[in-house]
Formats: C-alpha cells, structure tokens, sequence
C-alpha cells in the first residue's frame, strides 16, 4: 500500500482540463484521499482563460489552492506529486507520458492513448520498466450512460443483441494549442480523437471483431467523417458513426441505439430510453456519477490498494488505437475489411 494521500500534478490547463478540475473537486468532497496540488500550462492564460468545448460549455473554476506553473521541471522539482494527469495535445502525449514515468510518477493520460499503436508500445515498456501505473482517459468505461449497456449486455437482460449503432457527432472542434485539432498529422483526425470513444466501446462491450471495415469523408482533416463495421462471428450488426463536420448550428451528439431480442434500448439527448417489445416504454434510472471523476478515482484507487486494473487497461487502450489503425486502412481501400 502506498501513501494514504494521492498528491496530483495536471499538466496541460486547456479544453478537457477543466472537467478533469471538476473531477477532482468533486472527490474531494467525497473524502476520497486524492489531492489537486499543482497544474501547469505552458500558457499561463489558459488558468484563466475561459474554454468552450464541444462538451460542456463554459465551466467556471477556481484555481487558488493550486500552485501554478509553465515550466514542467520546475513544478517536478519543487513538488512532491504521486501521479500526472496528462491534460496535452494529442501529438505530445507519448513524450510527456514517458518522461512523467521515468520521473517516477503514476500517469493518467487523456485518450486517445497516442497518434499510433506504436507509439503506444513505448508508453507500455516505459511503464513496466519504471513501475509505475499507466491509464488512459477512455471515460465512457466510467460513464453511466454506457455503464447500462455493459450490464444489460454482460447479464443478457433484454436478450441477445441483434444490432447495435453509436454515433457521435461534432462540428470541426474550434478550440486547441496552436490549432493542432485541425492538424490530421497532431490531432489524428476525426477518427483518432472523436471516433475512437465509440471503438472502444465497442470493444469494451462486445469483445475484439473479427474484421473491420470503413468508408470515410475528408475536410480539413483527413477521415473527418466515418461510417465504421465491426464484424462478429454471430450475425449482429454493429457499426458507429463519427463526424467532426456536423453544421455549426447543430449541437455535439453522443447516442446509441441497441437492438436486443426482447428490448430496444436508445441513448438519446442524455437519457436512455427503453422500449421493450412487450409492456411499458420507461427511462433507464442512473446513478449521478461523473466519468472524469470516476475515472480519476479508480486509479487513485488502484495505486492506493495496489489493485490490477482490469477496466480500463492501458493494453486495452493500445488495442482500441490499433484498430483504429485498422479502420484508416480499411477506409483508404474503399471499404475493403481489415482481418484483425
Ligand atoms: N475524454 C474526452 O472526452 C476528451 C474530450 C476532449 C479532449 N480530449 C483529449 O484531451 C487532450 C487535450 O485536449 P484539449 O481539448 O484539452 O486540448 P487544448 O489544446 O484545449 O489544451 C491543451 C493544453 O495544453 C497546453 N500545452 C501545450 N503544450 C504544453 C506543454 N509542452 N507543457 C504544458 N502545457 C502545454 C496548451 O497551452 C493547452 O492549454 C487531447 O488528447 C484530446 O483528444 C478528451
């Protein structure tokens, strides 16, 4: 077991960083044994700048009992931090991951996991070499939302399942670091950073496909728009939608719908509805759990009590980028499955 406290640092105070903020303030409250001690942005505007992302608007925080730095190393030096949250552009995750293990530091790193499955290899080994915890922001693994379907699905509640759709649905994100959303090379694309959220749910809930296949719509970004299969042994049908070239004057969309034997079962507007083939149409009632919060938690967790992860692995992550890789290639051959 190690230290009763988790002493937190966040590095990069941009978008996501304030729902991570929120996070740990909610924990706090909770009387989970973690703490926010520091945050650094290279920008030191960004602590007070206010951020609108696709997400969640414009959330007010509060920064003072913080301390706050633009230089990593000197917030290493004079810090005493247990664990990074890894709050930065996409392209920078490998490196900062890297050096913030090899400082000894548990890592808690936005997804995606890195721009490729190699790359990611590398967070591995360096995480095993230095002995230090490694997890991936996938949140939806600790959003109640999905958290249903896992349960439906894993205790055959409704039946099997006969088909499944996600979509998740953006304009061009306007927001980021010296523009890098708008960079495929930075940013990987719709489908790196967007799409990958559904991948690996799919994953998550249905084991690894047998093949995948995708086709695709470029803008600014290469695969901006991409219409996903993944191929099962059984007969279900599952395929998910991503796009980051929606309208403007259409709001962010994350939805489902899945077709079981005995229920069809809908994510719509932040409510699931079910509606069973007999009996009474009713909505899912979910606990008021945050994802970021819970996300932060179970690996605060797991360092405190020194538990394996087993719902969010850093392997699994890496695998989720891989088959990314997968649903490029397939997309760049008109659709021609990629055997996994
Ligand atoms: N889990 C989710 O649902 C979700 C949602 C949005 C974004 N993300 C992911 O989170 C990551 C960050 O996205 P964002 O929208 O917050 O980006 P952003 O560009 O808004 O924020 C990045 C921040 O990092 C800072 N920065 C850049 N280089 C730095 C450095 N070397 N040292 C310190 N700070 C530095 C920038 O100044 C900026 O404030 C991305 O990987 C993105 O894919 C996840």
């Amino acid at each position: 077991m190690e230290k009763r406290e988790i002493r937190v640092a966040m590095l990069g105070f941009g978008g996501i960083a304030k729902s991570h903020k929120r996070g740990y303030e909610r924990l706090e409250k909770q009387g989970v044994p973690i703490k926010l001690v520091a945050v650094c942005d290279i920008d030191a505007e960004q602590f007070t700048k206010a951020a609108k992302i696709n997400l969640d608007g414009t959330p007010k925080w509060d920064l003072s009992r913080q301390k706050l730095y633009t230089n990593v190393d000197a917030m290493l030096k004079e810090q005493d931090i247990d664990m990074v949250d890894i709050c930065l552009p996409t392209y920078l995750h490998k490196e900062y991951a890297c050096r913030m293990l090899r400082a000894g530091k548990h890592v808690l790193c936005e997804k995606p996991m890195a721009l490729s499955s190699a790359d990611c290899a590398e967070m591995l080994s360096t995480a095993r070499e230095c002995g230090k915890k490694l997890m991936i922001g996938q949140c939806l693994r600790f959003e109640p939302l999905y958290l249903f379907l896992k349960d439906a699905i894993d205790k055959n509640t409704f039946g099997k399942v006969k088909y499944a759709m996600f979509d998740r649905l953006s304009s061009h994100p306007r927001w980021g670091f010296e523009g890098w959303y708008r960079d495929t090379a930075r940013s990987g694309g719709a489908v790196m950073d967007l799409h990958i959220h559904d991948v690996d749910m799919v994953r998550f809930l249905f084991g690894e496909p047998r093949a995948v296949s995708a086709v695709s719509y470029d803008t600014e970004t290469r695969w901006a728009v991409i219409n996903s299969r993944f191929h099962y042994d059984d007969d279900k049908l599952v395929v998910a939608n991503a796009s980051w070239d929606e309208s403007r004057t259409i709001s962010f969309n994350m939805s489902y719908r899945v077709n079981f034997e005995q229920a069809e079962v809908k994510l719509e507007s932040g409510k699931i509805t079910v509606y069973p083939n007999e009996g009474e149409v009713y909505q899912a009632e979910l606990p008021s759990a945050d994802r970021m919060a819970e996300e932060i938690k179970y690996l605060a967790m797991s360092i405190l009590e020194g538990t394996e992860n087993v719902t969010n692995p850093p392997e699994s992550a890496m695998a989720t980028v891989k088959l990314v890789e997968q649903l490029r290639e397939s997309a760049d051959n008109d659709g021609k499955p990629v055997i996994v």
